[in-house]
């Protein structure tokens, strides 16, 4: 049997990136991550769509250059749909469809955060090629969500638990500028967190219904804590930040885990994973294996390139799609609030 060749497309925030995949094996995986943002400490949405506009041509010619596939070979057209930011959004969605036309090949729009967690079925996501079985529960952490969904059988999903405020992916970005690192501030917290104490300073934990999550209670205890210090010894951050990171990364993983593993235990199927961007981070990789080696569960972590945005990701949701023929119109718009159970 041929197995399909799928390109996806993904523009939903700051990264322009494409793949070409055959069946899930992954061909091809560019990505040109947008540096215009640095300076101001978050996303700009206007200067993200006008990044995407001169960035998505030569991303998605290199994808198929490096494949080596041409454009008869390619079966399905998978695009992110949402949710994003709607400039972000409508540029891959136009480019897409343009290529639907163009080359007489299905349009697919995809559920980012659905892709998140699919990336898991990529072939080369795990070292042995492992991928996990359904039912499958799973924690995306990103910039913009946070939640434990529950993946089952023809790939129906579920929510059982998300965030009442603050993504983890923010609060590390918030907590980070707060102790001064530049945007986005997860991957320098893990790298400096490394030479800290992460019990230096206990900033607590909130007490939530079911299998919720806050951050903001978090955000407002560091903040307090160094207004204090700082007021005593200005010098405070400078002198404590690596046990500063140790602390804020602690905090924001305990949160995470305890959740989750709170919320196995009603569901205790036997594969559980992490997706999103946060869980690029070493602690919670770490200590989410830990957790599912005591339950003698198998954990799965997506390899690196598949924790942050990437269009692998969006390709193998796409034949997920392709496989029972979900075919989207060409009327396709975007979706900026696409809730993952749709
Ligand atoms: O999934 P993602 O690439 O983009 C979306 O939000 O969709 O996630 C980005 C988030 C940012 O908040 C960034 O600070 C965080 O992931 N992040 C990390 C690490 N790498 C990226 N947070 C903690 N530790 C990391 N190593
Ligand atoms: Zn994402």
């Amino acid at each position: 049997m041929q197995l399909p060749v799928i390109l996806g497309i993904e523009s939903s925030c700051d990264d322009t990136a494409a793949a070409v995949i055959r069946g899930n094996e992954v061909l091809s995986s560019v990505s040109f991550a947008q540096t215009v943002h640095q300076t101001f400490g978050g996303v700009v949405p206007e200067l993200a769509s006008r990044a995407h506009i001169t960035g998505i041509l030569p991303v998605v010619e290199q994808a198929l250059l490096q494949a080596n596939i041409s454009k008869s070979e390619v079966q399905g057209i998978a695009v992110t749909q949402g949710p994003g930011l709607a400039g972000s959004l409508c540029v891959g969605l136009n480019f897409a469809k343009s290529l639907s036309q163009a080359w007489a090949k299905p349009l697919i729009g995809v559920n980012h955060l659905k892709a998140h967690v699919l990336a898991h079925f990529l072939a080369d996501s795990q070292p042995d090629g492992s991928i996990p079985k359904l039912p499958f529960l799973c924690l995306t952490v990103s910039g913009g969500h946070t939640m434990i969904v529950l993946v089952e059988d023809g790939y129906q999903f579920t929510i059982l638990g998300k965030t009442q405020d603050d993504a983890a992916g923010e609060a590390y970005d918030k907590c980070g500028k707060l102790i001064g690192l530049p945007y986005p501030a997860g991957v320098e917290i893990d790298k400096l967190a490394k030479e800290g104490n992460p019990h230096a300073f206990p900033f607590g934990k909130p007490k939530m219904q079911g299998f919720e999550f806050s951050f903001s209670g978090l955000k407002t205890s560091v903040l307090y804590k160094i207004q204090a210090e700082t007021k005593v010894n200005p010098n405070f951050i400078e002198e404590n930040l690596n046990d500063l990171c140790a602390s804020i990364q602690h905090s924001i993983n305990t949160i995470l885990i305890e959740t989750f593993y709170k919320a196995w235990d009603t569901h205790p199927v036997s594969y559980v994973g992490i997706a999103g961007g946060v869980s690029a981070n070493t602690d919670l990789r770490k200590r989410f294996m830990l957790e599912a080696e005591k339950r003698n569960i198998q954990g799965f972590i997506p390899k690196f390139g598949y924790t942050t945005d990437n269009a692998a990701m969006i390709a193998i949701a796409g034949k997920i799609q392709w496989d029972t023929h979900a075919e989207s119109p060409i009327a396709l718009s975007p979706k900026p609030k696409f809730p993952i159970s749709e």
